[in-house]
């Protein structure tokens, strides 16, 4: 099959690619599509077949379900039902964070096909920001059932040559929207009512919507899982080993942990690219990669993260070395990606 990708650099390209997309997934196809996040493989949440052809096209188990993306809370409420108990805290949350990069875990309506929840009883909703696939789901009138465009377990996509290099020959069409504004997937919650006066919002991926912005709206609980945990009870397709790339990728805790072979080539995945933090001179690198030049920020790091990853994954080094991100605000989620991406090689 021939992946084409189409433009959106002017209104009249955007026009085609939005109609092109919208034809594609009436017709049960499946499409490459940016989301503010990272970029989805989307197809029409509500037709089995297309759902199963997402799940063939990524090589993705059965047992990993898929999120699901609305157009407001009308959609929403086709697809989920919200519990009396939890419904002022999961309404105050969507007027604060939608459309966002947060994602609830509800109760499903029988509307959603079984392959889409891996059999679960229980639906990911979440509304994108992103104005090219916010045009594509209303105009759909369905929801839209989109993981991330990667084959299972590696690189998350953040660009629509990203989607190419996972997917091409395998999907009809993606849609270009450019780079990611928030560069790694969205947090997953679940909220559980609680007996005390503030409901527990359970973090079962953390994302661009930190703890600190979750933690008005109820008790925190991070909620990492250890391997020895069912996942089944928590997020299913939350493996300890994700978002890995084909070159061995090690975190260091400290510069003093590194020690340097002269007969190997190794890449430096860096936070801030300053002398001062001691990873630069540890080594003759091949390359230095940089997630956010100068002072450090975080928001700044987690839009390059895995565009860095995927870039230093190409050079053909033996080793990639990270240094440590800092694990408050999104830092949180950047750990939890290269904790995940660096496990196969511990
Ligand atoms: O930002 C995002 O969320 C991106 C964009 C494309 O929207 N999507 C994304 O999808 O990251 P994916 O498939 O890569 O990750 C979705 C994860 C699953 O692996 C699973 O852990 C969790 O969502 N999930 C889905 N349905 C669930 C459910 N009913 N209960 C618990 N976890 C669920
Ligand atoms: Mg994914």
């Amino acid at each position: 099959m021939e992946t084409v990708i189409l433009g959106t650099g002017n209104s009249q390209e955007m026009r085609i690619a939005i109609d092109q997309a919208v034809d594609q997934l009436e017709r049960g196809s499946i499409v490459g599509l940016p989301t503010e996040t990272v970029y989805g493989l989307a197809a029409d949440a509500l037709n089995a077949d297309a759902c199963a052809t997402i799940f063939e096209a990524k090589e993705r188990p059965s047992f990993d379900p898929l999120i699901v993306h609305v157009s407001g809370e009308k959609m929403l409420n086709n697809v989920a039902e919200i519990p009396d108990e939890i419904a002022d805290v999961t309404y105050d949350l969507i007027k604060e964070f939608w459309p966002g990069a947060l994602t609830f875990i509800l109760p499903k309506k029988d509307i959603v096909p079984d392959i889409v929840t891996s059999g679960l009883q229980t639906v990911a909703v979440r509304r994108s920001k992103n104005k090219i696939f916010s045009e594509i789901v209303n105009s759909l009138e369905s929801p839209i059932a989109a993981p991330s465009a990667n084959r299972f377990g590696s690189i998350s996509p953040t660009s629509a040559a990203a989607v190419f290099t996972e997917l091409s020959g395998k999907i009809p069409l993606i849609i270009d929207g450019g780079a990611c504004s928030e560069g790694v997937e969205s947090t997953i919650i679940k909220i559980e009512p609680s007996q005390k006066k503030k409901p527990l919002i359970k973090i079962l991926r953390p994302g661009p919507i930190t703890p600190e912005m979750l933690k008005k709206f109820g008790k925190i609980d991070k909620h990492q899982h250890s391997s020895e945990e069912s996942s089944s009870l928590t997020s299913p397709g939350q493996l300890d080993s994700h978002y890995a790339p084909n070159t061995p990728l090690k975190i260091l805790n400290s510069p003093e942990e590194f020690d340097c072979d002269p007969s190997k080539k190794y890449a430096l995945l860096s936070y801030r690219g300053q002398k001062k933090d001691g990873y630069l001179e540890l080594c003759d690198w091949t390359h230095v990669e940089t997630l956010s030049p100068g002072s450090g920020k975080l928001p700044e790091a987690a839009v390059r993260f895995f565009f860095s990853l995927r870039k230093l994954d190409e050079l053909g080094v033996d080793e990639i070395i990270s240094e440590p991100i800092p694990e408050r605000g999104i830092g949180f989620a950047i750990m939890d990606r290269l904790k995940r991406a660096s496990y196969q090689f511990s």
